[in-house]
Formats: C-alpha cells, sequence, structure tokens
C-alpha cells in the first residue's frame, strides 16, 4: 500500500499548523489582521479535529490550521488524508521519537481506503507528509502493512475471502517471511485429530482446514497465536437473523489479527519461535451439517454438546488451542469474533481481553493504553463454568440462560489451555461500526499493536537472523 509519505520537503510543502483547543485564543492574539480576519470570518474555533484551508495573499493555499487536544497523539492527524487536496504537506511542530512516530503512522492509517471493487476509485491524487523528523519509519510501516492486511483480509466478501483464500494470505505471508506452513484440508482433520473444525466447516463448498504457520529458532521462547477463521457465519442451522448474518464475512477477523501481528514479529525480527494456528471454515448450511445435540469429542478428548451450531467459533478454536498447548508455549494469544456479548458489554471500540496470568494482562492493559489500542479485562470467573453443564457430555458449547455471554466463551476456551501455559484471549469487534479518524468503517485490528508491544518488550530484537 501506498502511504503517502514525502522523503523531504520542497518549496511548496504547505505547512500543518496544530493548535491546542486551550490555547487557542493566545495563539490567535500573536496572529497578524489577515489570519485573524480569516479564522473569525471562517468560525475557526481550534476544536479538536476541525481544519481550516488558509491561503496566501496569492490566492492558493498556504497553510492548514488543525485543531488538536494533544498534538502529539496517534490519530490527531489521522483524518487529514481524507480531507486535503493534492500536495505535499509538513507537520509544523517539534516532536520526539515517540510522538512522531505515532503521528506518521496516524497519517498511514488515515490514508486507509478499500478500493478493491470501486470501478472508478474516487481520491487518487491524494496528499501527502513529508516524514516528521526523528519518526521510526520501519515501525510506522510495520504497523502500518499489518493493519492494512488485516482490514482488507475482513473487508473482502466471503466469496473471495473462503478458506482457501484465507489460506492462500497465510501463504503468501509465510513466503515473505522464509516461514513454514502446512495445511490440514477437509477429510484430514479428521485424520489428524482435528474433529471440531472439521464438524464446524464440512456443510460448506470450499472444504475447512488447519493453517499451521512457524518462524523462527527452534530454541527461541515459543510464541503461538491462534486466529478464529470463521470465513462467514451462517449461523449453521441454528440459523442467524439476516441482520445478524448481514456482517458475518468478518468472523475470520480473529485470523487477519494474528496474520497481522504475525507480519509485525517476523518483520522485526523478534526473538521468538512463532507459531501461527488458524482453523479457517465457513460455518454453512446443508445435509451433511452438524447439528444442535450432536456431541463432538475434541482434539483434547473433551466431549462437547453442541447446544447451538452458532457457537462455531469456540469449536473452530478448542482444538486449535489444545494444540498450541501441546508445545507448552511461553505464551498462547488468541484473536477471535467470538461473542456478541463482548460488544454489548464494551461497545465497538474496546477489545475485550480475558487472561490466565496477572502480569500479562496488566502488561498488555498498560500497552493498551501507550499505543492508543484500548483494551478491557473481563473475568474467567470460575463459579460461571458451572453454566457449561452438559447432561450428555463434558461440557456444552453454549451456556443456561444465556447471561455472561462473553465470559463463558471464554471459560469454554480455558478447558482446552492448561494452567501454567500463559495465556490470553482477545474477544474483538474487528470492524469500526461508524468511522473515526484514521478509522473507517469496516475492518479493524483491536489489540494486535498492545501485544504486539508486550511481545516486543518480553522477547526483544533477534540479532542472530
Ligand atoms: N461470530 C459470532 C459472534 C459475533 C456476533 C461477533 C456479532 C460479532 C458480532 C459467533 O459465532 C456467534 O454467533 N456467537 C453467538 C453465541 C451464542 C449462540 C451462544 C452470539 O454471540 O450470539
Ligand atoms: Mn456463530
Ligand atoms: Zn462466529
Amino acid at each position: 500500500m501506498a502511504y503517502h509519505f514525502a522523503a523531504s520537503a520542497d518549496r511548496q510543502t504547505i505547512p500543518i499548523i496544530p493548535i491546542e483547543t486551550e490555547v487557542f485564543a493566545a495563539w490567535l492574539k500573536n496572529q497578524g489582521a489577515a489570519m485573524k480576519r480569516w479564522v473569525k470570518s471562517t468560525r475557526f474555533t481550534g476544536a479538536v479535529g476541525s481544519i481550516s484551508l488558509v491561503a496566501g495573499s496569492d490566492g492558493s493555499l498556504c497553510s492548514v490550521l488543525v485543531g488538536v487536544d494533544n498534538h502529539q497523539g496517534l490519530w490527531a492527524y489521522s483524518a487529514l488524508p481524507s480531507k486535503l487536496p493534492e500536495g505535499r504537506y509538513e507537520i509544523d511542530a517539534r516532536m520526539d521519537r515517540a510522538s512522531a512516530t505515532a503521528v506518521a503512522l496516524g497519517w498511514a492509517l488515515g490514508c486507509y481506503q478499500f478500493t478493491k471493487y470501486k470501478s472508478n476509485p474516487i481520491g487518487l491524487g491524494r496528499p501527502s507528509l513529508v516524514w516528521p523528523k526523528n519518526c521510526d519509519r520501519g515501525a510506522v510501516r510495520r504497523t502500518a502493512d499489518a493493519t492494512t492486511l488485516v482490514r482488507d483480509l475482513i473487508n473482502i466478501p466471503a466469496e473471495d475471502m473462503g478458506p482457501p483464500e484465507l489460506a492462500l494470505a497465510a501463504r503468501k505471508l509465510a513466503k515473505k517471511h522464509d516461514a513454514r506452513i502446512n495445511m490440514v484440508i477437509g477429510n484430514a482433520l479428521l485424520k489428524k485429530g482435528y474433529p471440531t473444525i472439521h464438524a464446524v466447516g464440512r456443510a460448506a463448498s470450499k472444504a475447512p482446514r488447519l493453517i499451521d504457520m512457524t518462524w523462527g529458532r527452534a530454541n527461541s521462547p515459543k510464541v503461538t497465536l491462534v486466529g478464529k477463521g470463521v470465513c462467514f457465519d451462517t449461523g449453521g442451522l441454528d440459523l442467524k437473523s439476516a441482520a445478524g448474518m448481514l456482517r458475518m464475512k468478518k468472523d475470520m477477523g480473529g485470523s487477519a489479527h494474528v496474520l497481522g501481528l504475525a507480519h509485525m514479529i517476523m518483520d522485526a525480527k523478534l526473538d521468538v519461535r512463532l507459531r501461527v494456528l488458524i482453523g479457517a471454515v465457513e460455518n454453512s448450511v446443508a445435509g451433511n451439517a452438524y447439528r444442535p445435540s450432536d456431541v463432538i469429542r475434541t482434539r483434547k478428548g473433551v466431549t462437547v454438546e453442541v447446544g447451538n451450531t452458532d457457537a462455531e467459533g469456540r469449536l473452530v478454536m478448542c482444538d486449535a488451542l489444545a494444540e498450541a498447548d501441546r508445545e507448552k508455549p511461553a505464551l498462547i494469544a488468541d484473536f477471535a469474533t467470538l461473542t456478541g456479548a463482548a460488544r454489548v458489554a464494551l461497545g465497538t471500540q474496546i477489545a475485550t481481553m480475558f487472561c490466565n496470568d496477572e502480569k500479562l494482562a496488566s502488561d498488555l492493559y498498560e500497552a493498551g493504553e501507550e499505543n492508543g489500542d484500548p483494551i478491557w479485562r473481563l473475568p474467567l470467573f470460575p463459579s460461571y463454568r458451572r453454566l457449561l453443564k452438559s447432561k450428555v457430555a463434558d461440557i456444552n458449547n453454549v451456556s443456561e440462560g444465556g447471561f455472561a455471554g462473553a465470559i463463558t466463551a471464554a471459560l469454554f476456551l480455558e478447558e482446552f489451555v492448561s494452567k501454567r501455559t500463559p495465556w490470553v484471549h482477545f474477544d474483538i469487534m474487528a470492524c469500526n461500526a461508524t468511522a473515526l479518524p484514521g478509522r473507517p468503517v469496516g475492518g479493524e485490528a483491536m489489540g494486535m499493536r498492545a501485544l504486539y508491544d508486550v511481545i516486543q518488550k518480553r522477547f526483544g530484537k533477534n540479532k542472530r537472523h
């Protein structure tokens, strides 16, 4: 993707002047008469996010005023790429390395457009930003590339992003970073012991599969990422409503997140042995569909009664988590668009986190705050485990009563991870419901930057690569 950065300023470069809303009046006092009149007549108040295009005496654009709350924040300038006319711009502010990097990332994320299906994409002539001084361009590119990958994978409709296409995206990533990749497809899932992935995906015309990617030195600390890759969720036989089904192309959002994160880890050559496991399926309806009341013996040996075929995500995840746990990694992180309940609890902008390790949870929370990637923890409340009791099997895939839906889903997953393995589960929305600066409606990465930050701090760089 083109991020619209320019290497250096030229004579036509237009300054972007950040004005902190609180000091707007003081700023205005110091301006010349023409600027004062312009600001007054256009009613520019320096409100956060508002902009004013200012013309010079010859009538050409000479500067852009932007209202900011803290001109060093990630999203401070990220609305600008879609608002400014074509041209070259430079932020007229001193910034330290962290702020310069955050601001450049905000600009890059604000340049994102999903135009794959537009015959005549609008806005081809785009503004470009002169790279802010001292910014970490590698970090900006890495994070923006990962976010673009996540957004694109989610935004592509299910017809063009089924299990094989998702697998192809993983293959491309593996190739780029010299990672090993293995697929277990269709009936081979039964032979290799992934019965839940097979059961959920077997009714679709595109065969279900496990995507298994590994990278890094065998004796580096093991980090394993597990993603929900339900390429479309009809609900199965317990079919969703039309409104409920409409957005379900995003149900592979968790797998998009782990691929984005894997890109960041491999691109930065962190000192980890990375493994990525994705259950890629379509939860479809056909004569061979799995049914409510069926019992599946999972990879771990735990038997599951299918209370509802629409609680398919936890089934797809449980065999992948059991495989992840077998290696006793230093960290397992999973991402899944697992429940509607998570977004009812926390809304659309916060990633819901469950974690069996206090330090990991607090590190993640902190990293979320620092990286503008908000996370909030919900409890793995042991007493609610009883809500998943089954009369015929070891566990039911849905809870009685439907209370605490995100928690009971997390408790279901917890059954497949050993207590000693540090594990974090993200139940995410994976899309923006309304547009915010730098975050257009559609696919979105949530919790990915925070987790990358924690992994990078814990495992650092691998100089031997
Ligand atoms: N993919 C959905 C969860 C979902 C719904 C995510 C809406 C984002 C927005 C998941 O497979 C699902 O259908 N979950 C059910 C579980 C229920 C049957 C226990 C839900 O949340 O309603
Ligand atoms: Mn479902
Ligand atoms: Zn689902």
